[in-house]
């Protein structure tokens, strides 16, 4: 999505009328002017978001066929389609910004793009469907709400429809937890050690720390950002630390203590060489991930071409994602 030059010489006046827009509280829409690079950071933003909502469903695939009971398979199959549904809509909204789907996935599917760190960790045991439901829809709540004001008017309004299933997902996430907290003693464990595996990568959700982050200066600039990554971390583990009492489980962090002054949950510090590694390409699942996303592709293949002979059968004008 970089084939462009990195710096294009924007007119001033125009730069200057499109920050006074924003600065007003206005809404971007996508015939409106933007900068080059407002162009190009949203549709970075926004298709790796779309990636991450498609890779997302895997890990949570893998336990449709072993839910222990017909109502969690039917609301463990309901949650994975509703992550479809927000890839969906959130690749629909990237093309707003004159960019293809096809080309999108593309750069998924060779590895250009980039998606989520979260998903590149394994569900090793049923209480993982609901540890993730609870700390990564949680975490993707938290992020997402404050996207749900963001500048540009699509991405906003995606995000306005995605928080309210992803709520549902966190309360059928927290709910399979209080049940194995509150089961024997072996689901109890069960359920810690779920909890012990996914704080972190969770806490690594929000990016990385504002020191470190390059493109967050900007993004506030212009409003697609309204808190920075610390922020939002922080945020999650204040929600998220009396959650975990309530239900008698220990977050594996011994520095986590409760700060009078600031009112907030302090933590330890994040494995920061971990997330990039994971980033890079290294993590547990990586490459099975994108082997299991390009084997889906490659299957799905006959039903675009159908749409498109459809399409073109019918004289329709848009037959454009037939790739
Ligand atoms: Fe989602
Ligand atoms: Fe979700």
């Amino acid at each position: 999505m970089d084939q462009k030059p990195q710096a294009v010489a924007e007119d001033p006046a125009k730069l200057a009328e499109f920050q006074a827009r924003i600065d007003r509280g206005e809404s971007i829409e996508p015939k409106d002017w933007m900068p080059e690079r407002y162009r190009r950071q949203l549709t970075r933003m926004m298709s790796q978001h779309a990636h991450s909502e498609v890779v997302g469903m895997l890990p949570e695939g893998n336990w449709i066929t072993r839910a222990p009971s017909l109502r969690r398979k039917m609301s463990l199959i309901a949650k994975v389609q509703d992550e479809a549904g927000h890839g969906l809509y959130i690749y629909c909204g990237a093309e707003t910004l004159g960019v293809d789907r096809a080309d999108l996935i593309d750069q998924l599917l060779d590895g250009r793009a980039k998606y989520s760190s979260i998903f590149n960790y394994p569900t090793l045991s049923w209480a993982d469907m609901g540890v993730i439901g609870w700390l990564v829809d949680g975490a993707a709540i938290v992020n997402q709400t404050v996207l749900a004001k963001a500048s540009y008017g699509p991405y906003a309004r995606a995000m306005i429809r995605i928080c309210k299933e992803e709520n549902f997902h966190k309360r059928q996430g927290y709910e399979i937890v209080a049940t194995l907290a509150n089961g024997t003693p072996a689901q109890k464990a069960m359920v810690q050690d779920a909890v012990n595996r996914w704080w972190w990568p969770s806490l690594m959700m929000f990016g990385p720390s504002d020191t470190d982050s390059p493109n967050s200066a900007e993004l506030l600039r212009w409003k697609v950002k309204h808190k920075t990554n610390d922020e939002l971390r922080q945020r999650f583990v204040n929600l998220t630390v009396p959650q975990a009492a309530a239900v008698d489980l220990t977050l594996p962090d011994p520095d986590l203590r409760y700060d009078e002054a600031t009112k907030n949950w302090e933590f330890g510090a994040i494995d920061w060489a971990e997330f990039h590694e994971v980033i890079r390409g290294n993590g547990p699942c990586n490459r099975e991930r994108l082997e299991a996303r390009r084997a889906a592709h490659e299957n799905g293949r006959w039903v675009r071409d159908a749409a498109a002979a459809y399409a073109a059968k019918h004289g329709a004008a848009s037959a454009t994602n037939a790739a």
